[in-house]
């Protein structure tokens, strides 16, 4: 009896220790008070340890490019739907079916469910600082963005790093055909201030006055209204486009369980409230029993365009696009 009781200790041990030391590496691309929230939470409520490291969308996408044969990371936690569709399609991610999906939102299952898990929904707009226009209009639409009296006066991110920036061109293809898009893209270019590394850059540019107009989500705008920045967010009149945000599993992840415990958890309300709670972060999230932030935009008042997830998520096609903006646009001197 004695030497049983030893063992089932040592096991015990054993098993303990081996809990433990379980930990799970994210890739995690919204915001980095989200992301640093992130891991207290999920060792409170299930012991094991969380790493992560902040990347815009489309840096994230190149970063599991490169590790393929080798992943370092086991799930890539937010940022836009387009390029974790293209991971999805690649085999850089798998499909996993969280125990939770009754509980997420049946419309954003239906744009991109089997291919990645949506986590959270929001809509691409203008976050202006009025006081930095002095005196000229706030631009009603997207074509307002080209006329000259905005020079150095807009801030938008660059598509090469960023998803949002892949999602204003996206969009901008959607909604007016690939080449009126690149014409008002080149006139856009012609105002710009500056090109930032990570989607929500221009808003931080436009409180602090550096810029009048950041283009960006919606919800990120409110996040800096309510920080005390003089900025009013508000959709543009031709329609805007918006994200489904991923959440996947990284295929051959080395610490696949600790993976899929946090995939549950990150899914269930109480973890979903801490993008607002803890990490000023507005957008819808994607379990219909997670309460919406009182500062989310109200998606179902803007003029959402259909977007297409699964032609804008094809790996030629948002190749093409950013290698055109990359090319022929960028390069213009301004
Ligand atoms: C911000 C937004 C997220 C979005 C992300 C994309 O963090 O709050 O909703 O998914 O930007 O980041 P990126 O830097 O790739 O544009």
């Amino acid at each position: 009896m004695k030497r049983l009781a030893i063992l089932l200790i040592a096991a015990s041990a054993l098993f303990l220790g081996q809990a433990q030391a379980q930990r799970v590496n994210l890739l995690c691309s919204p915001d980095l008070a989200w992301c640093e929230a992130l891991g207290p939470a999920f060792k409170e409520a299930t012991g094991i340890d969380l790493e992560f490291q902040r990347l815009s969308s489309n840096d994230a996408l190149a970063r599991l490019r490169a590790e393929a044969a080798n992943p370092i990371f086991d799930v890539w936690f937010g940022g836009t739907g387009d390029p974790h569709l293209i991971a999805y399609r690649e085999g850089l991610t798998e499909f996993y079916e969280p125990t939770v999906w009754d509980e997420i939102i049946q419309d954003l299952k239906d744009q991109v469910g089997g291919t990645y898990i949506p986590l959270y929904a929001g809509a691409l707009g203008f976050v202006v600082n009025e006081g930095v226009l002095e005196g000229k209009p706030m631009p009603a639409g997207w074509r307002d963005l080209t006329d000259p009296m905005y020079k150095g006066l807009l801030g938008m991110s660059d598509p090469n790093s960023s998803g949002t920036a892949y999602t204003v061109i996206a969009t901008l293809v959607q909604l007016f055909g690939e080449d009126e898009a690149f014409e008002i893209l080149a006139g856009m270019h012609q105002n710009m201030n500056q090109y930032t590394s990570s989607g929500s850059g221009p808003g931080q540019l436009a409180g602090r006055g550096e810029v009048a107009i950041g283009i960006q989500f919606m919800h990120d705008g409110v996040k800096f209204a309510a920080q005390g920045f003089p900025l009013t967010t508000y959709a543009p009149v031709e329609g805007t486009g918006y994200e489904i945000g991923g959440l996947s599993l990284i295929a051959n992840a080395p610490n696949r369980d600790a993976a899929i415990a946090f995939i549950e958890w990150a899914l269930t309300p109480e973890a979903q409230m801490i993008a607002a709670e803890q990490g000023d972060s507005y957008q819808i999230q994607s379990n219909r029993n997670t309460p919406v932030p009182e500062l989310a935009p109200d998606l179902t008042t803007i003029n959402l365009i259909d977007y297409d997830f699964d032609t804008y998520g094809t790996p030629e096609v948002k190749e093409r696009l950013v290698g055109r903006w990359t090319n022929e646009i960028f390069p213009q001197p301004r």
